[in-house]
């Protein structure tokens, strides 16, 4: 089993075996709520809070290979966003989803279980558009909630720069029926079109929507009205929020990502980006959160 301790000792409701394309995956089976979470990029693929229904959207279409990134669940961005600022060979949203991390601890608290993964520079990452020295540390406590924390220490010996988001991909029934409260009254960048005024309603989808909020700290909701089902996303040391759905003609370009899937989708993502872009000291370290829960 690649990335996985030796002395790392499993508590019973943690299972390590092998998920889609023979990669490495954390079974968990708390009593409040059970996840999957694929050790490379450390990427939550699946959590359901006990007695209730997915809540991590994966695509049914989702490549599960060496170098390609899943489609689905809870890709972590880092050091970049999006597309490399000068190097068009970087890969799109970083190198950590497509990374190998250590699984370092597993345990029980309390109802919940909590997974901690690490990810450190290698000569690859060195070699690449990002040359720093590196600790990331993310923390996934999987429960009635899940809550998910990455932490950052800049282990280089001068200042570094990083973008980072937790770019969850969440379930709903029936995108059309969909809305995301909590972004009014904050302006943002289409990407699509380019900046644009803030609106003073909740985020409603009838068409490709790419935005990124900066500045905000809110907590946002994700409204189902077919279902009534209401998913709250509450963050910490995060100053922006991306809300994404590719709509009809992005989802067809998309080999990894079904036809007819993006009606059963929403990406509200957790983010320090552009402008809230984080400047760590030579062994300072910065926190990014988010915690998912569901009424
Ligand atoms: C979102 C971006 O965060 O990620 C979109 O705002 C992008 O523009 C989407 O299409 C998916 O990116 P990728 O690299 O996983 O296809």
């Amino acid at each position: 089993m690649p990335a996985v301790p030796s002395t790392l000792e499993l508590p019973s409701s943690v299972e390590l075996g092998l998920g889609q394309g023979g990669l490495a995956v954390a079974r968990v089976f708390a009593p409040t709520g059970t996840a999957e979470v694929y050790l490379r990029g450390a990427h939550v693929s699946a959590w359901t809070p006990a007695g209730g229904t997915p809540v991590i959207w994966m695509s049914e279409q989702s490549e599960y290979a060496p170098g390609v990134p899943l489609r689905g669940g809870v890709p972590i961005c880092f050091p970049w966003f999006a597309a490399h600022p000068t190097d068009a060979t970087a890969p799109s949203h970083g190198f950590a989803r497509l990374a190998d991390w250590q699984l370092v601890e597993a345990r029980e608290a309390g109802d919940d279980v909590v997974l901690v993964f690490v990810l450190t520079d290698t000569e690859a990452s060195r070699a690449s558009a990002w040359p720093h020295r590196f600790e990331a540390r993310y923390t996934v406590t999987v429960g009635a909630r899940l809550t998910l924390a990455l932490e950052v220490t800049n282990r280089d010996t001068e200042a570094v720069s990083f973008e980072e988001a937790l770019h969850t991909y969440l379930a709903v029934a029936d995108i059309r029926q969909t809305e995301v409260a909590g972004l009014e009254g904050t302006p943002f960048t289409d990407r699509l079109t380019g900046p644009r005024p803030a609106e003073s309603t909740p985020v409603r989808f009838d068409a490709e929507t790419d935005r990124i909020y900066l500045n905000t700290p809110a907590t946002t909701t994700v409204t189902d009205a077919s279902t009534g089902r209401v998913i709250t996303v509450a963050k910490q040391g995060s100053a922006s929020t991306v809300v994404w759905n590719p709509w009809i003609d992005k989802a067809a370009a998309m080999a990894d990502f079904g036809d007819t899937e993006y009606t059963g989708m929403v990406c509200v993502e957790t983010c320090n980006i552009r402008d809230n872009t984080i400047t760590l000291a030579p062994g300072e370290n910065h926190e990014i959160s988010a915690s998912y829960s569901v009424a």
